[in-house]
C-alpha cells in the first residue's frame, strides 16, 4: 500500500508538460481505472497498449497519434497529450512508466467486474494497481466507497 502510494505520488509530482515540437502521444487517464474495457486495443495499428491489473497504459514511444482509440473507449478515458483534463497531467508520466513494465495487449478481453459502476467515479488514481505484488491503497473499496 505504501509503495503504491509513494509511486503514484512520485509520478504525479514528475508529470511532464508537453512542449511544442515534442512527439505527441495519446494518454489513458483516470476513468480507465477499474473499468478496463479494452475496446481501445482492437483498433490500435501499432499495438501500443500495455495491460496492468486494472488499467491500460499507452507507450508514448510507440503511439503514432492515429486517434482511433479515442472514440472506441466507452468511458472517454483516452485523450491527446495536449488535451488531458486539468488535474490529470500526471497520467502522461504514469502511461510512460507503466507501459515499460506491463505486457502488450492487442485483443479485447472482458471488462472488469463492476466496470459500469466505476465509470465516472472521480479520483481513482489511489486505486491504480501497478501489478508489483503490493495492493493499491483502496483495493478493498467498492464503487460506493470510492467517491
Ligand atoms: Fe481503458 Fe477505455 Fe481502453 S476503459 S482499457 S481506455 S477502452
Amino acid at each position: 500500500m505504501t509503495r503504491i502510494n509513494a509511486t503514484n505520488d512520485r509520478l504525479r509530482d514528475s508529470a511532464p508538460s508537453s512542449s511544442p515540437g515534442s512527439a505527441m502521444t495519446h494518454v489513458v487517464t483516470d476513468n480507465c481505472i477499474n473499468c478496463k474495457y479494452t475496446d481501445c486495443v482492437e483498433v490500435c495499428p501499432v499495438d501500443c497498449f500495455h495491460e496492468g491489473p486494472n488499467f491500460l497504459a499507452i507507450d508514448p514511444d510507440e503511439c503514432i497519434d492515429c486517434t482511433l482509440c479515442v472514440a472506441e473507449c466507452p468511458v472517454n478515458a483516452i485523450f491527446p497529450d495536449m488535451d488531458v483534463p486539468a488535474g490529470q497531467e500526471c497520467f502522461l508520466a504514469i502511461n510512460a512508466e507503466l507501459a515499460k513494465e506491463w505486457p502488450v495487449i492487442a485483443s479485447k478481453i472482458p471488462a472488469m467486474e463492476g466496470a459500469d459502476l466505476w465509470d465516472g467515479m472521480p479520483h481513482k488514481l489511489p486505486l491504480l494497481d501497478h501489478g508489483d505484488g503490493s495492493k493499491p491503497a483502496m483495493a478493498t473499496a467498492g464503487p460506493s466507497g470510492a467517491a
